[in-house]
């Protein structure tokens, strides 16, 4: 994907990036490619972007930036200003009814799960791929960790843990698997950029424990899924949700797991408290 540097910039207002933290920055970057993807994707629907109000009062998102309104860049997808009310979910709702209602379009996570299928690698990493940005929907502030948490309870320890630390992993390269430093990331924001201390710790941590290429293919898989107009299906995953990802029979949200809030929140955004 082309990254048109002006672009991305004003996206974080005037003045902002003197502000952020090489993270923070990095983090923005990542985010405007993968909400550029999906944007591209719903564009198709030509709808004029609305925000929906939890009283379900529909604001034009339009009228909104002329008084100047900003989110915070941590904020997830679901909580923006958004083109279509949400489609209500079943009351056993399993994660192909999330990926259909709530993270779609997902193109980003479904590119990278594609690529780690047709190169071949354990249907283990492949759900790690499909799952490793979903929690940007909800939150994207430590998108790693909180991802992690999302989907603990329903995987094997590797698949999460993977999702834990593919974040602080980006910034490292490995040619062992070619993992080289994003260019990308130099040619935004300077050769200088140095990742913050709790981010290196992790990733010390992270480079010799057992599990370590769990995390480091998530990142090198996550290299080839920013391709623009590539089409993918949830299709080809089903299979391996269904054998990798332990799916509550109450449904997801509603079986009393630790994580089982983040999932009622994101299948219904618009409730206050
Ligand atoms: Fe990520
Ligand atoms: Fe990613």
């Amino acid at each position: 994907m082309e990254v048109d540097r002006r672009l991305f910039l004003a996206t974080l207002g005037a003045g902002a990036l003197d502000l952020m933290s090489p993270e923070d920055k990095a983090e923005a970057l990542e985010h405007y490619m993968e909400g550029k993807l999906d944007d591209m994707v719903s564009a198709r629907d030509g709808a004029e972007p609305m925000l929906y109000m939890p009283d379900g009062e529909a604001i034009a998102l339009a009228e909104l930036q002329q008084e100047g309104s900003r989110s915070p860049r941590g904020t997830g997808r679901l909580f923006m200003p958004r083109a279509q009310e949400f489609a209500p979910m079943s009351e056993k709702p399993t994660l192909a009814e999330f990926f259909e209602k709530r993270f779609a379009p997902a193109n980003h996570v479904l590119q990278s799960a594609t690529h780690a299928l047709e190169t071949g690698q354990p249907e283990r990493t492949i759900l790690a791929c499909l799952m490793h940005d979903v929690v940007l929907n909800l939150i994207k502030v430590d998108h790693g960790w909180w991802g992690a948490q999302l989907i603990e309870p329903y995987v094997e320890e590797r698949i999460s843990w993977g999702i834990r630390y593919h974040a602080p992993l980006r910034f490292y390269p490995d040619e062992s698997v070619g993992y080289e430093y994003p260019e990308l990331y130099n040619r935004i924001f300077g050769e200088d950029y140095v990742p913050e201390p709790y981010i290196t710790k992790a990733y010390e941590f992270a480079k010799d424990h057992r599990y370590y290429m769990e995390a480091r293919m998530i990142t090198v898989n996550d290299t080839y899924a920013f391709e623009e107009g590539k089409v993918v299906s949830i299709d080809p995953f089903i299979g391996i949700i269904g054998r990798h990802f332990k799916q509550p029979k109450e449904g997801l949200g509603y079986d009393n797991s630790p994580s089982a809030h983040m999932w009622r929140t994101i299948a219904h955004p618009n409730r206050p408290l």
